[in-house]
């Protein structure tokens, strides 16, 4: 049996280790905000809406809040580049930045679902939701290299991007060139192994108000089909 893969949603394996004994019967959802513009954020509200739809449909699932804005990591930077050097802390700067990383990715190995905010800043993402990916980066825990390549270690989850965006790009070859959010995002989490990726998406919301409204409406009808499908059944159906 694949160690990563959750046969349904009240058996599930933990996430953080190979050990097919070690099971647990609940969901763990993780909920992320990384838009600055507080309660006028777009992103926040599709988030709320998700994980409040993921919830309803998924009983039992418990949720942990991280809201990168208020509390994100600090750039990567000498002190904190101790998981790709492998060199032993040996200040107080670097032992606490090597903690916030481990506690950072034992958090998102230990999440079934993964729920994202991602506004669409300057054709990307945040610089917040950047620094807390590069906290994940780590190899060996999400991803490893092989002489065929590299490989990802965090599969078996599923991650709905909350996708926020003043323009549109999804309806042309030139707007889906211009955008480095949801193109990086799967790019990043594939890159850790994750193939279910579900995009819940308002854009053209600085387009005028009945664009937004309209960009809400099918927002919010994206939820409805990506929180009524359950966690990893890409990867179950493959293992099957
Ligand atoms: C700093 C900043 C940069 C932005 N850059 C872009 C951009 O490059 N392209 C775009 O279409 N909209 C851009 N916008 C508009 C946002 O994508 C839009 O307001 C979206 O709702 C942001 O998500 P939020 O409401 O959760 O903050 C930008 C907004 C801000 C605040």
């Amino acid at each position: 049996m694949d160690p990563n893969a959750a046969t349904d949603e009240t058996t599930i394996h933990c996430g953080t280790c190979f050990d097919s004994t070690h099971w647990r019967t609940f969901m763990q959802l993780l909920h992320i905000d990384s838009a600055i513009t507080g309660e006028q954020s777009v992103s926040r509200q599709l988030t709320a809406q998700t994980v409040a739809a993921w919830v309803a449909a998924h009983p039992g699932t418990k949720v942990e809040y991280l809201d990168l804005a208020a509390q994100a990591p600090s750039h990567l930077s000498a002190q904190s580049l101790g998981f790709r050097t492998g060199q032993a802390a040996s200040t107080e700067i670097e032992r606490n930045e090597n903690a916030l990383s481990e506690a950072l990715v034992s958090q998102f190995l230990a999440s079934d679902v993964i729920v994202v905010g991602a506004p669409l800043y300057n054709f990307s993402i945040p610089s917040q939701l950047k620094a807390w990916i590069d906290r994940l980066a780590q190899a060996g825990r999400t991803f490893k290299y092989t002489d065929k390549g590299a490989v990802g270690l965090a599969g078996g989850k599923t991650v709905i991007v909350a996708s926020s965006r003043g323009g549109v790009y999804s309806t042309s070859e030139g707007g889906q060139a211009m955008e480095h959010q949801e193109s990086y995002l799967k790019v990043v989490f594939g890159f850790f192994g994750i193939t279910d990726v579900r995009f819940v998406r308002a854009e053209g919301v600085g387009m005028g108000p009945d664009a937004k409204a309209a960009a809400l409406a099918s927002a919010a009808q994206e939820i409805g089909t990506h929180t009524s499908v359950a966690a990893n059944q890409a990867r179950v159906a493959q293992a099957a």
